[in-house]
């Protein structure tokens, strides 16, 4: 089919990319020219893995195209729209880019056209739309509105596109239930060749969900609200662990292993950032106020994440006392491993705020270093995690790369000033630092881990176990049991 796509930012990119490896035609648009010349070379304005390969092929299949939404509009018969919906002051989503590419339609469309909204949206805007093409169509254009939204994570997008848990078409006509069949096809049937694996995993096939575009729309804040919540939940858990003298890892398994709950997004930490969960959260406490409901669940789930930087800082400052004057090494600045996306990344908040204290930072990130420097060029970047080691008073893990999570431990207890880990992410273990002679602090982890009891017997027989602290509750942040004195 002929597809435009209306926005080549992170979404659009990737599903006009994806769209065309599938086998479409994707006229992929944005008003940007800069942009749209470095694309037409296959220069990408992010990383995203896989990404710019699909382009390059696309490129030169003839598949994708990239060119000015008025001219992808006159082109095709449907449109994606993937502009961005950016927080207003009040929290609220801006919708005043969705606004004017209905304009564009309007002004450059004729016959029918299926458009199909993807951005993040309030519940209803896709009626608003409606509503506002009918009433400005001086075109005689015929339209279907539909709600397609998108559950695409940054770092695996292109592998979500291939293998979504489910695609969900919020559509109130037939023709356009058909023609959203028809471009989905080949993901939907599982038959398009990913180009993630050689070899796809064994997966079900896709759920593909048809409902009404209110509840489509629903169904995207809903989800991000629900998988930010169980993040906050198990932030939470991981505080009383530190309190009580628990193993967070332990008791998230413990609760992950019911099915019904699941152990995905129980992984404790810093907090969640990126583009999506906070701004998404935010919008759906207005749109929850609009609509009348009590969403101050939500509202508590935001407050427990902006909590995180804050008690983290103050986990460094237990441990190092006096922050003035430190170096600290900061490992990963990207709101998640495998994008170089810190929009809302805890390591950047996390870094204000030991800035005021009076520390010196030090910091590497395998892909984030330089959009990080627009927002933070006050601090040291490094080319590799030993030079950020340089001299630091402590380790700082913020964001949970793969490439840190070998570490020569002896190379880096040379360069180090204090061989101190605090590990936002749970990258580590004390059983795997300790051993290396580094001190080892994690998220939740009050009690390090006893596996056996033959271990527990050996441990204690060795007299370096105070079995006490393991009956009664150790006290917040101390090493109870340690596995490795
Ligand atoms: C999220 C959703 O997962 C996607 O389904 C959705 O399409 C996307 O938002 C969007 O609305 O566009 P993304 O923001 O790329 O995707 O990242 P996630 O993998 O969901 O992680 C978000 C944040 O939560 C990260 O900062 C991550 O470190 C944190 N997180 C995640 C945790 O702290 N603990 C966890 O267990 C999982």
């Amino acid at each position: 089919m002929e597809i435009s796509v209306i926005g080549a930012g992170y979404v659009g990119l990737t599903t006009a990319a994806c769209l065309s490896e599938i086998g479409h035609h994707v006229f992929c648009a944005d008003c940007d020219l800069e942009k749209l010349d470095s694309l037409r070379v296959g220069r990408l304005p992010f990383f995203e893995p896989h990404l710019d390969d699909l382009v390059k092929r696309g490129v030169a299949s003839g598949r994708l195209e990239f060119t000015v939404p008025s001219d992808a509009i006159k082109k095709t018969e449907a449109i994606f729209i993937c502009v961005g919906t950016p927080p207003l002051e009040n929290g609220e989503a801006d919708l005043s880019s969705i606004e004017s590419v209905a304009r564009m339609i309007l002004s450059s469309a004729h016959g029918y056209r299926l458009v199909i909204e993807k951005s993040t949206v309030p519940v209803q805007t896709a009626k608003r739309l409606w509503k506002h093409l009918s009433i400005y169509n001086m075109n005689a254009l015929t339209f279907d509105v539909v709600s397609n939204p998108e559950f695409l994570r940054e770092g695996s997008a292109v592998e979500d596109f291939f293998h979504p848990d489910r695609v969900v078409i919020g559509a109130e006509s037939l023709r356009a239930i058909a023609l959203m069949k028809e471009i989905y096809r080949p993901v939907l049937q599982s038959r398009s060749t990913c180009p993630v694996h050689s070899e796809c995993p064994a997966v079900p096939e896709p759920k593909l969900i048809l409902t009404d575009t209110n509840s489509a729309e629903l169904v995207k804040h809903a989800s991000n609200s629900f998988l930010a919540m169980k993040i906050s939940f198990i932030n939470l858990i991981a505080d009383a662990c530190e309190a009580a003298g628990a193993d967070i890892e332990k008791v998230a398994e413990g609760i992950g292993s019911d099915k019904r709950i699941g152990r995905a997004f129980l992984n404790p930490g810093i907090g969640f950032g990126g583009f999506c969960f906070p701004k998404d959260l935010q919008a759906f406490v207005r749109i929850g106020e609009k609509l009348g409901c009590d969403f101050s669940l939500l509202k508590e789930v935001e407050k427990i994440n902006v909590r995180r930087a804050e008690q983290f800082v103050a986990k460094i400052k237990k441990e190092l006392w006096v922050l003035r004057g430190k170096t600290l090494a900061v490992w990963g600045l990207a709101f998640k491993p495998n994008t170089d996306d810190v929009r809302f990344a805890p390591a950047l908040s996390i870094i204000r705020r030991l800035l005021a204290e009076g520390t010196t930072i030090r910091a590497y990130d395998p892909e984030a270093m330089q959009k990080a420097e627009i927002d933070l060029p006050q601090i040291t970047y490094c080319q590799s995690p030993y030079q950020a080691a340089e001299g630091a008073d402590a380790i700082l893990v913020l964001t949970e790369w793969n490439e840190f999570r070998n570490p020569n431990w002896k190379q880096l207890g040379e360069l180090v000033a204090r061989k101190l880990i605090i590990d936002g992410r749970n990258l580590f273990s004390a059983d795997e630092v300790s051993p290396n002679g580094f001190q080892y602090i994690g998220v939740g982890r009050a009690v390090q881990a006893i596996r056996t009891a033959q271990e527990f017997k050996g441990i204690a027989a060795a007299g370096v176990l105070d079995v006490s602290a393991v009956s009664q509750p150790a006290p917040a942040q101390s090493h109870a049991v340690r596995t490795s004195v």
